[in-house]
C-alpha cells in the first residue's frame, strides 16, 4: 500500500499537552491520530507539549495508526521549533507533519526543506516523513493547486471549516454546519470540491475537517456522508464517539464492495482468452466495460484497505466457461 492509500477514514485530534488523552488515543479505533500543538494547545503549554509528544511517539503502542503532529502555522513564531523539536526527537516514530492555515506553495516548500535538513542531520531516511496541508482561508483555497503540487512529501489536503468560516465571514457559529439563511444548497460545496480536485489531480487524499457538536452523532454522520459522497477519504474526529461513524461512513457499503469486486472478477474473465476477449459485457442487468473497471477499482481498493471481506462472490457460469458466451 502506498503512503497515500493508507486509510484515513477517521483522523482523531488529540491535544499535545494532555498525556492522559494521548494515552487513551492509543487504544481507540481511529485510522490516524494527530497530536496537536496548534489550536488545542494553549500558548503557555506549547513548549511542554512538544516534549510530551516526543515521549509519547517514542514510547510506541500506536499499532497501525498513522502518527501525525500538527505544528503551529507559519504566521506564528512557534513553527520552526515545533518542527525541529518534534522531528529531531521522534522523527523515526512519526509519519507526517500537519501544517495548518497553509496559504502558499512556498510554505510547503519551507517545510519540505526543513524536514530534509533534519532527516540528513539525524541520519533518518530522507523523504519518509509526509506532509498534510490544511486549507483554512481564502488565500489557501485560491492557491490550493500549487500547494497540492509543491512537494512529493504531501499526502493529504485537509479542509478546515472552523478557520475557513471565520476567515470568510460565514454567518454560522456551529463549525461544520450550514449557515442559517442559505437554504438553497450546501455552503461548503465549493471549498470541498475545489480541494478535492487539487488533491485528486496530484494523487493525494482529501480529508474533511471537524464537526464540533460531539454529542450529535447523527449530525456528524450527515456532514461526513456529504463529504464521502463527493469522494473524500475521511474526516476529523474530535471525540471517541465519532470514530465508528467516520469509519463506517468512509468505508463502502458491503453490497457496493461485493459489487465492485464482482465487476473486477467478471471483467477479468470476459476480457481473457477463455472468457471470449470481450471489452463490453453484461453483468446481471448492467453493462460493464473498462470505465466500470476503473470505478470498481476505487471502491474495491477502499474496501480492501478497510479490511472488508467479500460475501457475495461472482463466478463465471459453467456454460460461459465452456462456450465463452
Ligand atoms: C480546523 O483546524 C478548522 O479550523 O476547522
Ligand atoms: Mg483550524
Amino acid at each position: 500500500m502506498t503512503k497515500t492509500q493508507r486509510p484515513r477514514r477517521s483522523c482523531l485530534a488529540v491535544p499535545g499537552s494532555s498525556p492522559k488523552m494521548i494515552e487513551k488515543a492509543k487504544g481507540l479505533d481511529a485510522d490516524q491520530v494527530f497530536l496537536d500543538l496548534e489550536d488545542a494547545c494553549a500558548p503557555l503549554a506549547k513548549p511542554g507539549a512538544r516534549k510530551t509528544i516526543v515521549a509519547a511517539l517514542n514510547e510506541g503502542g500506536w499499532g497501525s495508526k498513522i502518527r501525525v503532529v500538527r505544528v503551529n502555522d507559519l504566521t506564528t513564531h512557534w513553527t520552526y521549533r515545533d518542527v525541529v523539536e518534534v522531528v529531531e526527537g521522534a522523527g523515526e516514530n512519526l509519519d507526517c507533519i500537519m501544517l495548518p492555515k497553509v496559504q502558499s506553495a512556498a510554505q510547503i516548500a519551507w517545510l519540505d526543506l526543513t524536514l530534509t535538513q533534519i532527516e540528513k542531520t539525524m541520519g533518518f531516511e530522507v523523504g519518509r516523513i509526509g506532509i498534510e496541508a490544511q486549507i483554512e482561508d481564502a488565500a489557501g483555497l485560491i492557491n490550493v493547486d500549487e500547494i497540492a503540487a509543491a512537494s512529493a512529501r504531501t499526502e493529504t489536503i485537509i479542509f478546515g471549516p472552523a478557520d475557513f468560516m471565520a476567515s470568510i465571514n460565514m454567518k454560522s457559529l456551529v463549525i461544520g454546519e450550514q449557515p442559517p439563511g442559505y437554504e438553497i444548497g450546501d455552503a461548503f460545496h465549493y471549498p470541498l470540491m475545489r480541494i478535492l480536485m487539487a488533491a485528486r489531480a496530484n494523487g493525494l487524499q482529501a480529508i474533511d475537517g471537524p464537526y464540533v457538536q460531539i454529542r450529535n452523532v447523527d449530525g456528524f454522520r450527515q456532514v461526513a456522508g456529504r463529504a464521502a459522497a463527493l469522494g473524500y477519504d475521511g474526516k476529523w474526529v474530535l471525540h471517541p464517539g465519532q470514530i465508528e461513524a467516520a469509519n463506517h461512513t468512509f468505508s463502502p457499503a458491503q453490497a457496493d464492495y461485493d459489487h465492485a469486486e464482482n465487476i473486477l472478477a467478471a471483467y477479468e474473465w470476459f476480457t481473457s482468452d477463455r472468457g471470449g476477449r470481450k471489452g463490453a459485457v453484461m453483468l446481471g442487468d448492467e453493462m460493464i466495460d473498462e470505465a466500470s473497471r476503473k470505478m470498481a477499482l476505487v471502491i474495491a481498493g477502499q474496501g480492501r484497505a478497510a479490511g472488508m471481506e467479500r460475501l457475495d462472490v461472482w463466478q463465471a457460469e459453467p456454460e460461459t466457461v465452456k462456450t465463452g458466451v
